[in-house]
């Protein structure tokens, strides 16, 4: 009897001890899931998501001192006699500097400098002016500039405002703002962010051009914290309408065609840290904020100089092959060329968006 029992119990053994090990397994497994969550998914969104359809690129042809007669017929066009009104439409948050480098490279070109901001966040916290608050910095653009502000609703404490709802209401507020700007039939509009700014010479190269297409995205240089952190040529949100009363100001997929190579699109560059934070907890994408210590100054220093990510996490790829590519820190660039003029022309006051100057204060 004993040696069969014994023979038993060690025939036992194995399921016991797997038990065992899954038992303690099993909390560490929960608790990696629930921390990295949203990584993991991220991970796996070749599997879950299908990409936007693709887009059609229209060639971009430019160099310094070509005349516009021969560049509109490059892309198929013909030479206006005279340019369309250009009208600039941007809902503003926080990004003064942006601002202050897209006013300056669109001055020339720009018949009104349209500029809506809310005195609430996306996600209804009540939020500075901050334009109002420092508008003799943009004295130079006084006369295009015609500003508008939103009144925000402030959630109720502990809630939050749905931050995309609050944001298409904005959009519909710029419709109204536009029309008493002025714009009209014929008429150019720039649908973007304040960080995404066309190169004038994209925007010269529209207005004078007759034959452009009603709706048309613009392909930006993708670069996040400053210029020295190039990230990739995805940026597509921007677009400009040659303007009619169907118009509607939006920010998203409107139109299969898109212009190459048009222009800059620089996320969280800001001069400092403080505004980092704002920017994190104040827009659409505030539930990524999951952790208090993300607000740290040094955490978000750390992260910058190293051209990481502040949220912790994955890049939005839709096949593994270029998720694995852009995994890891964006490599550094020692390039300063191809940038905004004003920019280069104000290189020590705006230090921390080119090679080298990622500390912030
Ligand atoms: C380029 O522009 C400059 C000044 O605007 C002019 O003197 C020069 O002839 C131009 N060069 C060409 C090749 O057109
Ligand atoms: C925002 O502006 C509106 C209209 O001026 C005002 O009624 C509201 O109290 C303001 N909200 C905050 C948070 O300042």
């Amino acid at each position: 009897m004993a040696p069969r029992s014994h023979r038993l119990s060690s025939r036992r053994a194995p399921p016991r001890f797997f038990f065992v090990i899954l038992l303690l397994l099993l909390p560490v497994l929960i608790f990696v899931i629930f921390t990295n969550g949203r990584k993991i998914s991220y991970f796996f969104r070749p599997l879950w998501d299908n990409p936007p359809p693709p887009f059609q690129h229209l060639p971009h042809y430019y160099a310094e001192n070509v005349s516009m007669g021969h560049l509109c017929r490059l892309h198929g066009w013909s030479p206006r006699s005279e340019p369309r009104r250009v009208f600039d439409g941007i809902i503003f948050s926080n990004e003064l500097d942006m601002l202050d480098l897209r006013w300056r490279e669109l001055h020339p070109f720009v018949t009104k400098f349209v500029i809506l901001e809310a005195n609430t966040t996306f996600t209804g916290k009540p939020k500075p002016l901050f334009y109002a608050a420092n508008r003799n910095r943009f004295a130079f653009a006084e006369g295009k500039i015609v500003h508008g502000v939103f009144p925000g609703r402030v959630a109720s404490r502990g809630s939050r405002e749905d931050p995309f709802i609050l944001e298409s209401q904005q959009r519909g507020a710029m419709n109204g703002l536009l029309r008493r700007a002025g714009i009209s039939n014929g008429d150019m509009l720039i649908m973007s962010d304040t960080d995404e700014i066309p190169s004038p010479h994209t925007v010269k190269l529209l207005q004078w051009c007759d034959g452009v297409p009603p709706v048309l995205h613009l392909e930006l240089r993708n670069y996040m914290y400053s210029f020295e952190f190039p990230v990739d040529y995805s940026s597509w949100r921007a677009t400009i309408h040659i303007y009619d009363h169907w118009t509607q100001y939006r920010h998203s997929r409107q139109a299969d065609l898109i212009l190459s190579d048009a222009g800059w699109h620089c996320s969280f560059c800001f001069r400092h840290l403080r505004e980092f934070v704002f920017k994190m907890t104040a827009y659409s994408h505030a539930d990524r904020v999951r952790r208090k210590d993300f607000m740290r100054h040094s955490r978000i220093q750390k992260l910058i100089c190293g051209g990481e990510d502040l949220f912790d996490m994955l890049p939005e790829e839709y096949s593994f092959r270029e998720l694995i590519k852009k995994m890891g820190p964006i490599p550094h660039s020692a390039s300063a060329v191809h940038l905004p003029a004003y920019l280069i022309e104000n290189a020590e006051k705006f230090k921390f968006l080119l090679p080298g100057g990622c500390l912030r204060s």
